[in-house]
């Protein structure tokens, strides 16, 4: 009978010590393999973790010039050099401090004509890359991942997407707290463009993450939880801090 592999949770006390933990893995797969294709997410989480990996770049522990980096989603109908852009968003949280060139980074553009072929554009543009090494994942309160929503249904590809209104809300940070002008849409890789990747580590803290993380690798697989998907996936980390591992039976902090 084949062995049952299960994610690997890693527990820490708090949510910097999980940045640290996290940004020093992806410093040691970029030292292994210095031109790693390395898939991104964006949000208030990940925030601490592209700050302790910049510290690492800038201390000489490893060297980032070498990375491809993919970012998981971009908001439809706002350019990329909009103040509350994802692409924005990384240049300020870790391309500028790790003097990583345009070039090397990609990104789903949101203000195309064509959102369809900008999904396909990008599906071809990560096959050439030779696919993910690495996907770094959030996971939202509702338990989407990149921003493929719970409902009825998923896509695998990366595709057009209306986001819901908690995703809308948690988002409104980026436009100066103003709801009204988070856009509606967005372009998301889709939940077999994530699986691929060769390996995933989901990072999430804080209390409203914590009956997600706990569903994620206990339920079912449903298209109502996205993130449970994960279980499909034979290397997938979960890296957590005490609160957003408070829901899930007997986890204990091993670090
Ligand atoms: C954004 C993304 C989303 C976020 C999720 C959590 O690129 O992929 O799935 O990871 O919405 O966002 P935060 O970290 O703000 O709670």
């Amino acid at each position: 009978m084949s062995e049952i592999v299960k994610a690997r949770l890693h527990v820490y006390p708090n949510g910097g010590a999980a940045a640290r933990a996290l940004a020093r893995h992806v410093a040691d797969a970029i030292r292994v393999k210095p031109d790693l294709v390395l898939g991104l997410p964006t949000g208030r989480t990940p925030v601490g973790f592209y700050h302790e990996l910049s510290a690492l770049a800038e201390r000489g522990y490893f060297e980032f010039r070498g990375v491809t980096t993919f970012n998981l989603d971009e908001f439809l109908g706002i350019p990329p050099s909009h103040p509350s852009s994802y692409r924005r968003f990384m240049e300020t949280h870790l391309f500028s401090r790790v003097g990583l060139p345009a070039s090397q980074t990609n990104f789903l553009a949101g203000d195309v004509t064509d959102p369809e072929a900008e999904c396909e554009r990008y599906e071809r543009a990560i096959a050439r890359a030779g696919g993910i090494d690495v996907q770094i994942l959030g996971i939202g309160t509702n338990g989407h991942i990149g921003f493929n929503e719970p409902g009825p249904i998923l896509q695998a590809r990366t595709h057009r997407v209306t986001m819901r209104p908690e995703t809308r809300r948690s988002n409104a940070a980026l436009f100066d707290g103003n709801l009204g002008a988070v856009p509606r849409e967005a372009l998301s890789m889709g939940m077999a463009t994530i699986l691929q990747a060769r390996s995933i580590v989901l990072l999430a803290t804080g209390q409203t993450k914590a009956s997600c993380v706990a569903r994620l690798l206990s339920g079912g697989i449903t298209t109502e939880l996205p993130a449970s998907f994960l279980q499909l996936h034979s290397a997938v980390d979960i890296v957590v801090d005490a609160a957003a591992a408070s829901a899930i039976p007997g986890a204990v902090s091993e670090h």
